[in-house]
């Protein structure tokens, strides 16, 4: 069994990947700094689920802290999948320093202290965003990488770090370029998860754009088999792979199939364009399936059902709208709060202050 750090393991697919490999008998260290983006009290109830689920530790860190980087990834580390950002291509049109100093810095940070701590891989969290403009379909690996957002420029760039300490210091990395992911406890601003909570209240959904804009989605369990398939695996060292659903679906289309779970009578209103959406995205997954034999095991029905289903016990129901955001002032409180609300894990819980 091996000791695994995972960055971002608050947060959606961080949390995924850290409960799937704690139930397998791994020993976890969750890295999160409980950013406010979205809501708190969410990231904490992921940390509660992994620490009941086996040998796991939770540190509050910021990953463009280096010398904190370094004290956390120390020696007896042997696998890091690295997971923390600034996501959300919107927010990162509003403000693109934010994304560059926690995606760029912060994964320079995590590899240069796990280079240092001679880890045996980092595995890291991509995104199809570095695609941007699209000149065919499906992507494959080889598409070119014109990023039409903040968020993808900072994506590549950490996705070149990652190969560049391979070549250079020989610290064997893999990045997994994710497709719009899904799935209970996804993020609650990503469209699945909005249109799903609004279509439960009958309320109107907005559309940005005409709506045949199409998208890959990914299911969650599909994305932490592909990570887990990661581990021990020395072929795809200094690689990049697609984890898409290897499906596209319109927005329009995504929308009748939920009416149709859900039985909603939302309005749908169409609104302008947002600036850095992608037109398009459809992962080729071939490379996945040579190299790690990945076949994505959930078509958008399936993991549409799954995703309502648990919407409907455990969903966030107050919308990302109402969550405290980078800029409250409540930011702070809401932090404060969730120190207490975790008292009660306090033996696994390393709170740093800093
Ligand atoms: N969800 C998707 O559809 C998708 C698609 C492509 C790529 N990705 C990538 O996958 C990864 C996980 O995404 P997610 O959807 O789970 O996002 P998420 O926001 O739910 O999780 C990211 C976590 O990182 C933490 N974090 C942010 N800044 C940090 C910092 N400075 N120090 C320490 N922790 C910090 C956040 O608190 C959060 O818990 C990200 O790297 C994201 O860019 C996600």
């Amino acid at each position: 069994m091996s000791k695994i750090v995972i960055t971002g393991g608050a947060g959606f697919i961080g949390s995924h990947i850290a409960e799937n490999l704690a139930k397998n008998g791994h020993e976890i260290v969750i890295v999160d700094n409980l950013d406010p983006y979205y809501s708190v009290d969410l990231k904490m109830k992921n940390v509660k689920t992994v620490l009941n689920s086996g040998d796991v530790t939770f540190v509050n860190a910021d990953i463009t802290d280096l010398s904190r980087m370094g004290q956390i990834i120390d020696s007896t580390v042997d696998y890091v999948y690295h997971e923390a950002a600034q996501a959300g291509v919107r927010i990162s049109v509003e403000d693109p320093f934010k994304p560059n100093d926690v995606n760029v810095l912060g994964t320079l940070n995590v590899l240069k202290a796990s280079l240092d701590a001679g880890v045996k891989k980092v595995i890291n969290a991509s995104s199809s965003s570095v695609y941007g403009k699209v000149k065919y379909l499906p992507f494959d690996e080889q598409h070119p990488t014109e990023p039409v957002s903040p968020y993808g420029v900072s994506k590549l760039a950490a996705e070149h770090y990652c190969r560049v300490f391979y070549e250079v210091y020989g610290l064997p990395t893999t990045s997994l370029r994710y497709f719009t992911v899904y799935g209970p406890r996804m993020r609650p601003d990503l469209a699945i998860s909005i249109f799903t909570r609004k279509m439960l209240a009958n309320e109107p959904i907005t559309v940005f754009g005409d709506g045949e804009q199409t998208r890959d989605f990914t299911f969650i369990e599909d994305v932490v088999e592909a990570n887990k398939r990661l581990l021990d695996n020395k072929i795809t060292d200094g690689k990049v792979l697609n984890i898409g659903g290897g499906n596209r679906i319109s927005v329009n289309c995504l929308i009748e199939n939920l009416r149709s779970i859900t039985g909603s009578k939302s309005e749908v209103i169409y609104a302008g364009k947002q600036k850095g959406d992608t037109e398009d995205t459809l992962a080729g997954v071939d490379l996945g399936n040579e190299m790690i034999g990945y076949r994505p095991l959930f078509n958008i029905n399936k993991g549409l059902n799954n995703f309502v289903d648990w919407f409907k016990t455990e969903g966030d129901t107050h919308g990302f709208d109402k969550q405290v955001n980078v800029a409250s002032p409540g930011s702070q409180k809401s932090v404060t709060s969730v120190v207490h609300l975790i008292e009660s894990y306090k033996k696994h819980v390393l709170y740093n202050s800093n």
